[in-house]
């Protein structure tokens, strides 16, 4: 998609604030730090659009970012960073919840993971709550410029090994943009089926 405008339409601190328009959305999530708002900078082309952290726990909101005026991106707070304070940690579990549980315009969450580090419960807690619900996933190993050819392949197998049949993470870095041609190809695979799914629906509600 040749990306020509990009604009950060609303940064969220609760369910009541988000956007109402229904444009489709891609959410990222992950672990704190794992490289979730580089990622999509890196997919827009745009290197300050969104803010990368120097700490982790940096992304404390839900943040919209509207694309062409056609679709959105959405960020979201990472999960897992110990040095936040428990009931700060809940205000997101609820906001995140909330995002995930209850938004029509979700077409897909791209699921992000560290190619360096084995793919932690929390990652996992996520992945079953997203299937269990029918949200479609998209799974990235990102920071993959960390690791040598080799050594990328074989992360690369082991998150697949783990993940089970017909699941392939696309190999990504936000440095070197490795990957992007193959996310955003995924990306419009999701965005595709999202408005038959719409579609088939409004069919429905006008149905005998
Ligand atoms: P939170 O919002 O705090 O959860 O972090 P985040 O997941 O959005 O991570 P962010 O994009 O802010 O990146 C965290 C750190 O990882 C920064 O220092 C980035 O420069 C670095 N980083 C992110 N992606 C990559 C990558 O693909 N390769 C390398 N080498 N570093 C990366
Ligand atoms: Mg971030």
């Amino acid at each position: 998609m040749k990306v020509l405008s990009v604009q950060l339409e609303k940064r969220c601190r609760s369910p009541e604030e988000f956007p109402r328009s229904r444009l489709p959305e891609v959410a990222f999530s992950g672990r704190s730090n794992v490289g979730k708002s580089s990622l999509i900078n890196a997919l827009l082309n745009r290197k300050g659009m969104v803010k990368v952290s120097s700490s982790p726990g940096k992304t404390r909101t839900i943040d919209f970012f509207s694309i062409n005026d056609a679709l959105r991106f959405v960020d979201l707070p990472g999960y897992g960073y110990a040095e936040v304070p428990k009931a700060m940690q809940e205000g997101w579990k609820f906001l995140v919840e909330s995002y995930l549980e209850n938004r029509r315009n979700l077409a897909a969450v791209v699921w992000i993971l560290d190619i360096r580090r084995d793919v932690s419960d929390r990652d996992w807690m996520l992945w079953e709550w997203l299937h269990a619900r029918s949200i479609r996933c998209i799974p990235v190993c990102t920071k993959a410029d960390k690791f040598s050819f080799a050594q990328r392949k074989k992360g690369e197998a082991a998150v697949r090994a783990s993940l089970g049949e017909g699941m392939n993470p696309i190999c990504f870095s936000s440095r070197t943009g490795l990957g992007k041609d193959s996310l955003w190809r995924e990306i419009h695979r999701a965005l595709a089926s999202w408005k038959t799914e719409g579609e088939l629906a409004s069919q429905d509600d006008t149905g005998p």
